[in-house]
């Protein structure tokens, strides 16, 4: 058998248009740096001097809070003598409603994560295969292929490949610049619109990334408001990924859509909340994704997709557990919030000692570093060069503004929840080396 590379020209003919097409986004620069990281794994004794992953948005600060959980509850695994008598039913459920424990425990966590101003609905929690898996089932919901979504830009690169490979649709970038500190203004959306509407594109819907990814920054009420109002307006969508939801570790604190729609005027119809545990509670491998829909006709149909992408009932299980241990949830989202801002001001002071500022963010998992005095030009290429230089020689895998639709070069993602403080000493020990 030839080499997975080789096979592309003669696959083109045997294989469908989507196997074959490129629009995975899979050969941008911030899956190639993920490629030098696996190729060169940084570790403390065995690769000291390999490549350090800060191009990775998760969130390992808590772990000890969840195997201390665990360890406290082994009724809640199917896998322990003390919760092997579930082990049959769990085993065999296969439901696409999912457990009802398991709806309620997520619809009472997303209330939690959001303070208690809103209540969320069991009944329209819908499963999916992470945020990717949900945003991608909205959009199956929601569009036709060649129909187009608006998405402020920077955003999440993965959104080329959850909400466009598959579904054919398009996106459409909403600029936001740094005079503004990359804020979205009504200006900003009007003017994408027109534009798809001059080049007599179908504008389905709009989405949004609150708190945002790259930027880590919370969208305050009245931005909130605008929008909702131009989506409805328009008679066009509004999807909020808010799955940095309880990564908001400073003021303002976090509006959620939920709480905006109270409003009697706005159709409810028209808003979706994607949602998944990948980021707030630091769970990407469990692969629980949420869509949750206002619209009874998308909560039907998305139910409907959810056969492909099903939460495993054993995951189910043991989340119904530990999310309704009110106890337990109230505790750990204050302090991962607490450590999400002690790691986040010891990052951004070490960057600030070197001359490095970042964009002022109170969420997330990452900074957006501002690398623009140290580009050759303020061109593309020079923003290529300079993450080459870095991922070869200094060895980080940071992720350049370009991998994020980023409308202006010079801007550099960096994350820093997945490492451990010794790994964030001996980056920063890199970065004032340079
Ligand atoms: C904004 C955004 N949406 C969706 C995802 C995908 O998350 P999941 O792991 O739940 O599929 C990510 C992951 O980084 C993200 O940043």
């Amino acid at each position: 058998m030839g080499s997975v590379e080789a096979s592309g020209n003669y696959n083109s003919v045997l294989l469908s248009k989507l196997a074959t097409n490129e629009q995975h986004g899979e050969n941008s620069p911030y899956f190639d740096g993920w490629k030098a990281y696996d190729n060169d794994p940084f570790h403390l004794v065995n690769n000291p001097n390999g490549v350090i992953q800060m191009g990775l948005a998760e969130n390992q600060l808590s772990f000890d809070l969840i195997e201390e959980w665990i360890k406290r509850n082994p009724k809640a695994s199917i896998c322990t003598t003390e919760g092997i008598e579930s082990f049959r039913n769990i085993a065999n459920f296969q439901d696409y409603h999912g457990l009802p424990e398991f709806r309620s425990a997520i619809a009472k966590f997303m209330e939690k994560t959001r303070k208690g101003r809103v209540m969320f609905d069991p009944e329209r929690v819908v499963m999916a295969g992470g945020a990717t898996g949900a945003n991608e089932t909205l959009i199956f919901c929601l569009a036709d292929p060649g129909d187009a979504f608006l998405v402020p830009s920077p955003y999440y690169p993965g959104f080329n490949r959850d909400l466009r490979w598959r579904t054919g649709v398009q996106l459409l970038p909403i600029s936001c610049k740094s005079s503004n500190n990359f804020k979205i203004t009504i200006e900003a959306v009007n003017e994408a619109y027109q534009k798809a509407k001059q080049a007599n594109i179908k504008v389905k819907g709009l989405i949004l990334t609150n708190p945002s990814n790259p930027l880590g920054t919370t969208l305050d009420r009245d931005t909130l408001k605008n929008i909702l109002s131009f989506t409805n307006e328009h008679n066009i969508h509004l999807v909020c990924d808010e799955i940095y939801a309880a990564t908001v570790f400073d003021a303002p604190q976090f509006v959620s859509i939920a709480e905006i729609i109270t409003n009697r005027d706005v159709n409810k119809d028209l808003v979706h909340i994607v949602y998944s545990l990948s980021k707030d509670i630091g769970f990407p491998g469990f692969r629980v994704g949420i869509v949750y829909s206002f619209n009874d006709d998308v909560v039907n149909c998305a139910r409907k997709m959810s056969s492909f992408g099903l939460v495993s009932t054993q995951t189910q299980h043991l989340l119904a557990a530990m999310l309704s241990d009110d106890d337990f949830v109230e505790k750990f989202l204050i302090e991962s919030a607490k450590r999400l801002k002690r790691r986040h001001e010891k990052f951004t002071s070490g960057l600030e000692e070197v001359g490095i500022k970042c964009l002022k963010s109170n969420a997330g998992l990452f900074c957006w570093m501002d690398l623009r005095p140290l580009l050759k030009e303020p061109k593309l290429d020079a923003e290529v060069s300079l993450w080459k230089l870095i991922i070869n020689d200094v060895k980080l895998n940071v992720s350049p503004g370009s991998s994020f639709n980023c409308p202006e070069v010079g801007w550099f993602r960096v994350c820093f929840a997945n490492i451990d403080d010794q790994t964030v000493e001996i980056a920063l020990a890199r970065i004032r080396m340079c």
